[in-house]
C-alpha cells in the first residue's frame, strides 16, 4: 500500500431524482455512480470510494490525494450526476436532476448546486473518520451536535480528562446570510459561539480545528459541514439543501462514542415537509434511511471509515444499532406531538424561512383584499 503524505475525504452530495417521489435513492443510480467512480480509481484520479444515499440524496464519499477544492475531483462527482441524472430523466423519477442548477460545469461544484464537505489532513498512526448524512433539512442541523462534540463536556468527557483535548478547539462559524465568518474558541468564547450558532437558519458551524500545543496539526480541520444554501443560489425554493459533514475520532480529538452520542436526542431541525416544517432529527441505518412519514422525518446516516493510506476500506453503518431505537422511539413521539400542530407555528416554519417555499405565491392573491385598519 502507498504511503501518501495528505490524504483527501470529499463527500459530494446531490438529489437528481426521488424514488418514489422525494422519499429515497434508485438502486439504478446507485449503480450508474459506483460505475463512473469504479473507473475513476481505474484510472488513478481517487483512491477509493463509497456510494451510499440518506432519503433522496446521492451520495459520493471519496478519498484522494489531490486537496480541497480540487477542480477534477469536483467534476468527477458532476459528470457522474450529469450521467444519473439522464437515467433519473428516463426513468421518470421525482425532480429528476432537481439539484443540478448550473447549465455546465465551471471549475468547482460550490454553487451549482450539489453539497459538499471535504478536507484534507496528515494521516495519523489511525484514522476514524465519520460520514455524516442528513435529508429533509438544513446545515443549521449540524449545529448542535458538533457544538455538543467539540465544547460540551457533559457530551465530550474527553474535553474534561483527555489532556490532549483540554485546550478546547476552535470554530469557524458561517453567517451564510452576508457570507462572512468568523473564527471563535471553546471554551473560553461558548457564550459567543452559542449566541450565534443558535440561529441556525442563518450561522452555521464550517469547520473545527485543533487549536496550538496540540497533537494536531492546527490548520487541518478535524470537522467540516457542507454549507451550500440552495434557495441562495436558485433564488427560489428548489427544495431543502439537506446537509453533509465529515468528522475525525480519536486521539486528542471526541471518541467515536462521543461523536455519535449527541444524536443520541432527536433534536428539532427545520425543514421536513415542503422544508416548511420543524421536526425531529431521527438518527437511522442506511436501510432506514427512507422519508416516508410526512416526508421524514429528516433523517441522518453515519458511516464509519478507518482511513488508511487514502483508502476508505469498508463503512460500518453506525446508527443500524439497537442503541439508538430509544432515539428513533423518542423521534416518533415526537414526531406525533408536532404533527398535531397542523399549519400552526412552530410546526410549521416561522414566516421568515416561509419567504424561501412557494406560500408567498399564495399570500400574493390576498393582497388586494387586505384593508387598511
Ligand atoms: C422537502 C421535500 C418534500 C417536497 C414535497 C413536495 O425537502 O423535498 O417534502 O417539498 O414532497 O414536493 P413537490 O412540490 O415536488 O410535489
Ligand atoms: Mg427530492
Ligand atoms: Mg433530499
Amino acid at each position: 500500500m502507498a504511503i501518501v503524505a495528505k490524504t483527501t475525504v470529499s463527500l459530494i452530495k446531490a438529489d437528481i431524482g426521488g424514488w418514489p417521489g422525494h422519499s429515497t435513492v434508485h438502486p439504478e443510480l446507485m449503480k450508474i455512480a459506483s460505475q463512473e467512480l469504479e473507473k475513476a480509481v481505474k484510472s488513478d484520479l481517487i483512491m477509493d470510494f463509497h456510494v451510499t444515499h440518506v432519503g433522496d440524496d446521492l451520495e459520493l464519499i471519496m478519498t484522494h490525494t489531490k486537496g480541497e477544492g480540487n477542480e477534477r475531483i469536483h467534476k468527477l462527482a458532476w459528470d457522474t450526476f450529469i450521467k444519473g441524472a439522464k437515467k433519473a430523466k428516463e426513468m421518470k423519477l421525482y425532480g429528476a436532476g432537481q439539484d443540478l442548477l448550473a447549465d455546465a460545469f465551471s471549475g468547482n461544484i460550490k454553487g451549482m448546486g450539489p453539497g459538499c464537505a471535504e478536507f484534507e489532513f496528515t494521516e495519523r498512526p489511525s484514522e476514524p473518520v465519520v460520514a455524516f448524512m442528513m435529508d429533509k433539512t438544513e446545515p443549521g442541523a449540524f449545529n448542535l451536535p458538533i457544538y455538543r462534540m467539540f465544547a460540551d463536556p457533559f457530551n465530550t468527557p474527553g474535553l474534561v480528562i483527555d489532556p490532549a483535548a483540554h485546550a478546547g478547539f476552535i470554530f469557524e462559524i458561517w453567517d451564510i446570510q452576508e457570507d462572512k465568518a468568523v473564527f471563535l474558541n471553546a471554551p473560553e468564547e461558548t457564550y459567543d459561539i452559542l449566541a450565534l450558532i443558535g440561529a441556525k437558519s442563518r450561522y452555521v458551524i464550517k469547520r473545527v480545528f485543533p487549536k496550538e500545543g496540540g497533537k494536531l496539526p492546527t490548520d487541518e480541520a478535524v470537522a467540516v459541514v457542507s454549507t451550500d444554501k440552495l434557495f441562495h443560489i436558485a433564488g427560489k425554493y428548489v427544495g431543502k439543501d439537506d446537509p453533509v459533514a465529515l468528522v475525525r475520532a480519536q486521539s486528542g480529538l471526541p471518541a467515536l462514542g462521543e461523536i455519535l452520542e449527541p444524536f443520541a436526542f432527536p433534536h428539532l431541525v427545520s425543514g421536513w415537509m415542503r422544508g416548511s416544517h420543524n421536526g425531529p432529527l431521527m438518527p437511522v441505518g442506511i436501510k432506514d434511511a427512507r422519508c416516508t412519514r410526512f416526508d421524514g422525518p429528516p433523517r441522518v446516516g453515519a458511516l464509519g471509515f478507518q482511513v488508511a493510506n487514502a483508502m476508505l476500506g469498508m463503512p460500518s453503518d453506525l446508527f443500524d444499532d439497537p442503541a439508538y431505537e430509544p432515539a428513533r422511539k423518542k423521534a416518533g413521539e415526537i414526531a406525533d406531538y408536532m404533527r398535531r400542530h397542523g399549519p400552526f407555528e412552530p410546526h410549521r416554519l416561522p414566516m421568515e424561512d416561509m419567504e424561501y417555499t412557494t406560500i408567498p405565491e399564495i399570500l400574493k392573491n390576498l393582497d388586494s383584499r387586505f384593508k387598511k385598519v
